[in-house]
């Protein structure tokens, strides 16, 4: 095989990537004309195409990101997506090449990591990504469902509305859960625009998407509830359509046990499935806890760091200590060795160290222990962190953090 040619995405490409995208995930382009917003991620800095045979067989880009981290504080992360690669292609190392250029691109530039979310989850351990935020897949059985005398709710007022007219509340609604919730990336606008068009091969055979808001007593919109209905099963005698809740925003919790109880109470429905957190507090609401069933854990979010020192130092943690950590980073050799992570007031300092490492892990495992999406003790136990026992407990203190992280943003 001759050798592929690496070069930005240019405008006329369009037509040509979009054949790649479609035959590499096997969906059929939209009939709309309207792009997409992976379409228009082409014209975002970090992206590259692979050139083989006289056209682009391969291709990734990124949106422009932030995440937040365990204590509210954000970083900049470029969202790797649209990776695809001709599967007359595949397996010949494209995707290693098109990943390594924009990689080593995005860490020369200064990015302190980068996310995406993966078709599968075998693919980019190996380039250093690891988990961060995962989803349970809830299915909540309606009939099932009484909430206890001590839910909260905060007696919001719930409006319908038609999706496109919530648009200009979306962002401000995400961005303030998004501030409460590790893990949580931003949603890019063109990302927001291709949720609303609601096109009919989102809908999976369901309907199209119906929305409710949640107002507080001066009228501001502060959640908001996206959810489909399907067929009635055959051969059930009762009504039991299937309920997708397709986006789910609040930052209060009360408001979020709210539009919960709405999309919990609607006629004629049976099962109600969703994404939700791995610690979502809905079922410790119930009477009856397996109301609620977890039918999939899944890893949604995988983050590179590309900068160890400065992802460190952005979160907060909640208690003071030290130690020495070793990092094997096979690709960024800045990241690689030994580092002193000092925390005082919640605030660390990440330096070189020339002590031997307490504890030590590959930099894909320190993206899910910093992020604190796994506990230390758990990494040991997979074999994934090495060190003695009290060193690993030490380190499991501090990287504490009370909730999940959590993202809902597909990207
Ligand atoms: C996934 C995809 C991009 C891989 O591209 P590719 O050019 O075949 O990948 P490469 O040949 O560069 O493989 C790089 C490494 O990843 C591994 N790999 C690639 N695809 C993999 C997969 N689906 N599952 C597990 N490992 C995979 C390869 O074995 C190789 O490992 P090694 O270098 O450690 O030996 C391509 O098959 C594709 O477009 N698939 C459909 C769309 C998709 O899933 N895109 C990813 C979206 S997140």
């Amino acid at each position: 095989m001759s050798e592929p040619v690496l070069r930005r995405p240019r405008p006329d490409d369009d037509q040509v990537l979009m054949a790649v995208d479609s035959v590499a995930f096997g969906w059929t382009p939209p009939e709309d004309g309207v792009k997409s917003a992976w379409q228009h991620a082409h014209a975002e800095p970090y992206a590259w195409c692979a050139e083989l045979d006289g056209g682009p067989v391969g291709k990734t880009a990124a949106f422009s990101m932030e995440t937040t981290l365990p204590g509210g504080t954000s970083v900049r992360t470029p969202g790797v997506t649209s990776v695809a690669v001709l599967p007359t292609h595949r397996r010949r190392g494209l995707l290693r090449t098109l990943l390594t250029r924009q990689l080593t691109e995005m860490a020369a530039a200064g990015e302190p990591a980068t996310v995406l979310t993966a078709s599968e989850g075998s693919i980019y351990g190996r380039f250093g990504f690891g988990v961060t935020t995962l989803y349970a897949r809830a299915e909540v059985t309606r009939s099932e469902v009484e909430f206890l005398p001590t839910a909260p709710t905060a007696g919001v007022d719930l409006e319908l509305a038609e999706l496109s007219g919530v648009r200009g509340d979306l962002p401000g609604l995400h961005e303030a859960m998004r501030a409460a919730t590790p893990g949580m990336t931003t949603r890019p606008d063109l990302v927001w625009n291709d949720l609303v068009a609601d096109r009919e091969h989102d809908r999976r055979g369901m309907s199209k998407m119906f929305t409710v808001v949640a107002r507080d007593e001066s009228g501001t919109p502060v959640g908001v509830v996206g959810w489909r209905v399907g067929s009635q099963p055959a051969g059930v005698p009762v009504p039991a359509s299937p309920v997708r809740v397709e986006m789910l925003i609040a930052a209060d919790p009360a408001v979020r046990m709210d539009l919960w109880r709405f999309v919990l109470d609607l006629d004629l429905t049976g099962v109600v499935t969703a994404y939700v957190p791995p610690d979502d507090p809905l079922p410790w609401a119930l009477v009856n806890p397996n109301a609620v069933a977890v039918r999939a854990l899944s890893h949604w979010t995988w983050t590179r760091i590309l900068d160890l020192p400065a992802v460190m130092e952005a979160r907060r943690y909640p208690v003071d200590g030290e130690i020495v950590i070793g990092v094997v980073d096979d690709m960024f050799e800045a990241n690689n060795g030994a580092w002193s992570l000092e925390v005082r007031d919640g605030r660390a300092r990440v330096v070189r160290s020339r002590e031997e490492p307490a504890v030590r892990a590959a930099i894909d495992s320190w993206a899910s222990l910093v992020m604190g999406t796994v506990s230390p003790p758990v990494m040991a136990g997979a074999g994934r962190l090495s060190g003695h026992a009290d060193s690993v407990g030490r380190l499991a203190r501090m990287l504490a953090w009370p909730r999940a992280p959590f993202n809902d943003v597909m990207f």
